[in-house]
C-alpha cells in the first residue's frame, strides 16, 4: 500500500468561487424526506506526469443532484478530473471524497492509504462513467453489456438484472434493441446503451466524457436527450462536453478549465453568457 503525502489538503483559497449553490429543489422550500447522497469533494488537487503538472490545486464543491459541465481546451486537464473522480487516476495532492468517503483511500492515523484493487472497485460503483467511445463489450448484447456488472457484483440475480436492464433500455429509447451486439447498433445507439449500463449500479454521480464528440452530428441530439432527462432526476452529473448550448441549458454550474486550473466557475449564464475571464471568452468564440 502506497501513503500518499498529503496527509489533509490545504484549505484553498478559490472555494467559494467554486462551489455549486444549493439545488434547485431545496432550495425551492420542498422538504426532501431522505438525505441525497452524491455529495462531490474535491479540494487542493494536484496532479503531474512527469514535471507537467496537467490539475493545479483544483476545489469544487458538487451538491448531490447537480449537475455540472466541464469545459476547456484540448489538454486543459478535463479527462484526467474526472478520471481523479472514480480513481482511474490517482492524484499527488489534495483529496476527492463522494458523501465523505473516498474512492481510493482510507484514512488510518491520520494518513490516507491507498485501498486494494477489490475494495477500489467496490466503492467505485457509486460512480458510473460515460466515455467518449462507448467502451461496451463487443462480444455481449445490449442487454449483457447492462447486466454484467450487477450480476458480477452480486447486486442482483440474472433475473432481477434482466428486468433491470430491460426497464433502462426503454428508458434510454433502446427497447426493441436488446439483443442487439455494439457492431450492429449506431453510435449513438451504442452510446446510450452505455448509459443505460452505467445505470445499472444506481450510481450516486454519473461522469460523462465528451458522449458526443465521436458520434456523427445527425446521433448527437439522441443522446443529449437522454442525458437531460437524467439531469435533475437525483443523480450527481459531470459532464465534460464541447456542446456549449447543452450546457447552457442542462447545467447548474459549469466549470472553466485551462492548463490544468479552474479559471472560472459559476451558473451558465454567467460563465457562457458573460465570462469574466478574458481566456474563458477566448475559448468560447473559438468553439461557438
Ligand atoms: N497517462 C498520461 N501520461 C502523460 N501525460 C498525460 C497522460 N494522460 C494525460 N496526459 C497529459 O495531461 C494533460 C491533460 O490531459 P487530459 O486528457 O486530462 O486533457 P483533456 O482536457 O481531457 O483534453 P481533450 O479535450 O483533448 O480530451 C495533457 O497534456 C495530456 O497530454
Ligand atoms: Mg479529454
Amino acid at each position: 500500500m502506497t501513503t500518499l503525502t498529503t496527509e489533509t489538503p490545504p484549505a484553498p483559497a478559490n472555494i467559494a468561487a467554486a462551489t455549486v449553490p444549493a439545488d434547485r429543489e431545496s432550495s425551492s422550500g420542498i422538504a426532501e424526506s431522505t438525505p441525497r447522497s452524491g455529495l462531490v469533494e474535491i479540494a487542493g488537487v494536484h496532479k503531474s506526469y512527469g514535471a507537467h503538472e496537467v490539475l493545479h490545486d483544483i476545489t469544487l464543491r458538487i451538491e448531490p443532484g447537480q449537475v455540472v459541465t466541464l469545459l476547456g481546451p484540448s489538454g486543459s486537464g478535463k479527462s484526467t478530473l474526472l478520471r481523479a473522480i472514480n480513481h482511474l487516476e490517482t492524484i499527488d495532492a489534495g483529496s476527492i471524497t463522494i458523501d465523505d468517503e473516498f474512492i481510493g483511500y482510507e484514512r488510518r492515523g491520520g494518513r490516507l492509504h491507498e485501498l486494494a484493487e477489490k475494495h477500489v472497485l467496490q466503492r467505485r460503483t457509486r460512480v458510473g462513467m460515460v466515455f467518449q467511445n462507448f467502451n461496451l463489450f463487443p462480444h455481449l448484447t445490449a442487454l449483457e453489456n447492462i447486466i454484467e456488472a450487477p450480476i458480477g457484483l452480486k447486486r442482483a440475480t440474472r433475473a432481477q438484472a434482466i428486468e433491470r436492464a430491460r426497464e433502462l433500455l426503454a428508458r434510454v429509447g433502446l427497447a426493441d434493441r436488446e439483443s442487439h451486439y455494439p457492431r450492429q447498433l449506431s453510435g449513438g445507439q451504442q452510446q446510450r446503451v452505455a448509459i443505460a449500463r452505467a445505470l445499472a449500479l444506481d450510481p450516486d454521480v454519473l461522469l460523462f466524457d465528451e458522449p458526443t464528440s465521436a458520434l456523427d452530428p445527425e446521433l448527437v441530439g439522441e443522446v443529449l436527450s437522454v442525458i437531460r432527462d437524467l439531469a435533475h432526476g437525483g443523480t450527481t452529473l459531470v459532464i465534460v462536453t464541447h456542446e456549449i448550448g447543452f450546457a447552457a441549458e442542462v447545467a447548474d454550474h459549469v466549470v472553466f478549465l485551462d492548463a490544468g486550473r479552474i479559471v472560472e466557475s459559476g451558473p451558465p449564464e454567467q460563465v457562457l453568457r458573460a465570462p469574466e475571464q478574458a481566456r474563458t471568452q477566448e475559448f468560447l468564440d473559438w468553439v461557438i
